[in-house]
């Protein structure tokens, strides 16, 4: 059975999604969730699915070696970040090479780099007048949203549509793609 481990910061709809995905799945499963925020829905929706959740902080992280040492302990096959804010620190990095993952609402490398997340990335689209926006999942390195591309899906932006609009549409397309990008990566 292969483990996932997730990384998220804030609501968590994503990791409910990929939780009872997996919930299904004989070849894989969710096996923890992390969060730097230890009020985070993401951790309620864990408990509330049976999967073990934890909260560290910046120092935990970025400091020392500890966050690192509670993902040494778990095993991952895959590290998967789905809506974590924060930049991944180079000793994990090196520590997971080809294994840690993040989904971007925007089509990357449009609409990436910090400060670039959920509904500020969908305020600029519609800012800009884009025609189409989309997810991005990729590989992690030290950079925000610059690691190998792995999958991309797109939608169209209607001239009426909202911030909210694409929100939602955006919304759909992750839940729809990632668990089965993800169940691909792990069978390659
Ligand atoms: C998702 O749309 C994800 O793509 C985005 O945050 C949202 C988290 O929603 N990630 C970023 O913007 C990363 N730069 P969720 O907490 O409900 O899964």
């Amino acid at each position: 059975m292969k483990r996932i481990v997730i990384f998220a910061s804030g609501s968590g709809s994503n990791a409910e999604n990929l939780i009872k995905f997996f919930q299904d799945s004989d070849q894989a499963s969710v096996i923890q969730i992390l969060s730097n925020n230890p009020h985070a829905k993401v951790l309620d929706r864990a408990k509330r699915l049976g999967v073990s959740g934890l909260s560290f902080n910046k120092i935990a992280f970025t400091k020392t070696d500890d966050v690192l040492n509670i993902l040494k302990a778990s095993q991952p096959d895959l590290i998967v970040l789905a809506g974590f804010l924060w930049k991944f620190p180079e000793n994990i990095i090196n520590s997971f090479p080809n294994k840690i993952i993040n989904i971007h609402p925007a089509l990357l490398p449009n609409y990436g780099g910090k400060g670039m997340y959920g509904m500020h990335v969908h305020r600029a689209i519609i800012e800009n007048n884009e025609a189409e926006t989309g997810i991005t999942i990729h590989f992690v390195n030290e950079n925000y949203d610059e690691g190998a591309i792995i999958f991309q899906a797109k939608c169209d932006v209607l001239a009426n549509d909202t911030a909210e609009d694409v929100a939602s549409k955006i919304h759909e397309l992750e839940m729809e793609h990632f668990p089965k990008v993800i169940e691909t990566l792990l069978n390659e």
